[in-house]
């Protein structure tokens, strides 16, 4: 394909994903099936790899991440981010009512919304493109996370253009609310407990911690959200509120179905009293509605406080609050030994659901609520999935009741639990020895995505760690039939009580040992994913092999040569080197290496590293994840080239930051492509 088709080809693919991806997160109603709309990115991938001249800053390929933010600039609003006034009673409601009515007189009408509970943004568009996210900050000021907003698939990069009227809405504001919905949410959390972290207390800090992480591939994986809740510009398309959020829609962007006019204040309170009633139907927290008055002159007509606008305010839900008795405290123990304590309580009706457990956290909260054994407590779900006891009735304690001591050892394994200094959570130390946290590094390990050794499966790798045969992934490969065959175990499972036989005949077993042979010859960057090192998913795992090329090198680099890996920045590199100083992860590789499996990559890999052979390169500018010499090395360990000067022979100009204007337009005037060093990267990748 010449580079005019590959241009017209990227456009095409680029309307169609975005259509696609606006059908899927936005209208909830996919048109084609993942594998196809997979296939449409694959194919635009591809190309820009092989073009990247022609990659757009705005692609969807953007979604799944990349880029690493070092800093996050602090950047002026250019209209302010106000809050707004809050209201807890309908008597506060009529009387907003009654100002807004001696303001206006009698012919307005009020729009109400949900109150989304997340995070504020501030989303600049320019001529129908995303140039800027920005959080709210204090009001005046926030922080520019547009790299991290770009991977959330709700918030379109470019807006559809054919109800976008570039003479009123050229330069526009949308301002929005990020969420992390309740599944991904707790998809988040297990992962952290697993992961020997301290859970988010909710949501809204989950999306809040979400938005600073600096690598945005991780944000891509936490399926943030975003509505949008008002657009803001100097002329907007018409004159209301409500038909402005209405086109904003089919411009692209997510807007709620819940979103009501009303005529009067009667219609007002019965918004509110549904959403009251049926706020835990959603898949997201709210903490109340928002009133705000429809037509935008009027709008104008009240104007503003120094803080908040007279024309709109917030009804506040009452945290939902009940009391039962605490029956017991058990402790869980997550696949890397972090232990969660759980309250089991007598069950209790609080928002529409029976509540039998809520979250303790750690020892400390243990500590600070002061529990006694069978305290009667105060759970609370105050719009959060999860409830939380937040007290206790001193009055209903029994007497002489013993306070409540945190476990001392781990209930899966004995073992004596330990805490770090500066840590919140306890854990059990013995990694290679307890049950569920060896059962997690093996069941990663196994998995389709890394070795392939799926035939195994959970309940029979239970049956091995039990009965001592493995105790970690290097064990794998010391099976043999006759340790396998006539091993059989009856599970029951705890939910229906039906029961299932697991044995290991001699199919199954062949076929295990089958796979554990297979498994030799997976390339380097899948078993460097099985490690389970931790944020080491499938592409750092390849980005990393690719860069060090065997494991040696990545054991033994420090963390700057890491961080100055593209994609790479302080999380990822932190975990790397904590996962390198553990010597029983350095005697399992060991083993692992004696057993033949892969550690290095491909040969024809690495030859075909000389990829920018015959290759000029004129550097200019700073960069964002090379030094100066480290982009130079990166050229040169490439077999290209790097001259300091542009002439007819240089083949390309990677420009940085502040590039002299002069070599800009010295390549321009050759006819030199100007690339940027996301562009070298994919360049070296490609070819
Ligand atoms: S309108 C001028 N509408 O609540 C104020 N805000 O206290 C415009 N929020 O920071 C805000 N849902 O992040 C508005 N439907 C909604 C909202 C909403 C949540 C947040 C917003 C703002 C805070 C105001």
């Amino acid at each position: 394909m010449d580079s005019d088709k590959a241009k017209s080809r990227i456009k095409e693919l680029t309307n169609i994903i975005n259509r696609h991806n606006y059908n899927y997160y936005v209208l909830a109603d996919p048109k084609i099936s993942d594998h196809e709309f997979d296939n449409l990115m694959e194919e635009l991938i591809l190309l820009e790899r092989k073009y990247p001249e022609l990659s757009d800053d705005n692609s969807p390929t953007k979604r799944v991440g990349g880029q690493v933010t070092k800093d996050f600039p602090t950047v002026k609003h250019k209209y302010p981010m106000l809050s707004l006034g809050n209201t807890y009673n309908r008597k506060d409601l009529t009387d907003f009512d009654n100002r807004i009515k001696k303001a206006i007189g009698n012919s307005y009408e009020y729009v109400c919304e949900l109150k989304f509970d997340g995070v504020a943004i501030g989303l600049v568009y320019k001529n129908a493109k995303l140039v800027r996210a920005v959080t709210r900050g204090d009001g005046t000021q926030g922080d520019e996370v547009t790299n991290n907003v770009k991977t959330i698939k709700s918030i379109p990069l470019n807006l559809f253009q054919d109800n976008f009227d570039n003479n009123i809405v050229d330069e526009f504001e949308a301002r929005g609310e990020i969420f992390m919905p309740h599944k991904s949410f707790i998809g988040l959390n297990n992962e952290k407990i697993k992961n020997n972290e301290q859970p988010f207390a909710n949501p809204r800090n989950a999306a809040a911690g979400s938005l600073k992480i600096q690598e945005s591939r991780i944000v891509s994986s936490r399926n943030l959200d975003c509505y949008i809740f008002s657009i803001i510009g100097e002329k907007l398309p018409y004159d209301n509120h409500y038909d402005n959020l209405k086109l904003a829609k089919k411009w692209g962007f997510k807007t709620s179905e819940f979103t009501k006019i009303c005529k009067n204040i009667d219609e007002i309170f019965e918004y509110i009293d549904y959403w009251e009633k049926n706020r835990n139907d959603l898949d997201f927290d709210i903490d109340g509605v928002v009133i705000k008055i429809n037509s935008i002159k009027q709008q104008e007509q009240l104007g503003y406080t120094s803080k908040s606008p007279r024309w709109a305010i917030s009804y506040k839900f009452e945290t939902e609050q009940t009391t039962t008795k605490l029956l017991d405290i058990k402790y869980q123990v997550g696949r890397t030994g972090a232990i969660t304590p759980v309250a089991v309580l007598q069950p209790v009706k609080l928002s529409g659901t029976t509540v039998k457990r809520a979250s303790l956290y750690n020892a400390d909260k243990i500590e600070e609520l002061n529990l006694h054994k069978n305290d009667t407590v105060k759970v609370e779900k105050g719009g959060e999935i999860i409830p939380k006891i937040v007290g206790i009735d001193q009055e209903l304690r029994e007497k002489n009741s013993d306070k409540i001591i945190y476990a001392t050892h781990c209930p899966e394994c004995g073992t004596e639990l330990i805490r770090k200094a500066g840590e919140s959570l306890h854990y059990c130390p013995n990694k290679n020895n307890c049950p569920p946290q060896i059962l997690g590094k093996i069941e990663h390990f196994i998995s389709r995505k890394a070795m392939n050794i799926e035939s195994l499966g959970q309940g029979r790798t239970e049956i091995l760690i039990k009965n001592g045969i493995i105790k970690n992934i290097a064990d794998l490969y010391d099976l043999s039939f006759d340790k396998l065959y006539g091993l059989e175990k009856t599970i029951t499972n705890v939910l229906d009580g039906k029961t299932k036989k697991i044995s290991f005949k001699e199919k199954t077993v062949n076929n295990i040992l089958k796979a554990v042979e297979n498994s030799k010859s997976v390339p380097f960057e899948r078993v460097l994913y099985a490690l389970g090192i931790r944020y080491v998913g499938e592409t750092v795992a390849k980005i990393l092999a690719q860069h060090f090329k065997n494991i040696d090198n990545l054991i033994y680099c420090n963390y700057d040569e890491l961080i100055n890996v593209p994609e790479i920045g302080e999380k990822i590199a932190d975990s790397i080197i904590s996962f390198f100083k553990d010597e029983q992860n350095i005697e399992i590789i060991n083993h692992l290496k004696n057993k033949g499996l892969q550690f290095e990559i491909e040969k024809e890999l690495l030859e075909k590293k000389n990829n920018l052979n015959g290759m000029t390169f004129v550097v200019s500018g700073v960069f964002n994840n090379y030094s100066r010499q480290g982009i130079k090395d990166v050229i040169e360990n490439n077999g290209g080239k790097v001259s300091s000067s542009i002439s007819s022979k240089t083949n390309y100009l990677i420009a940085g930051n502040n590039m002299g204007p002069e070599k800009r337009k010295k390549a321009e005037s050759l006819n030199i492509p100007i690339i940027s060093e996301r562009e070298l990267d994919n360049l070296i990748k490609e070819n």
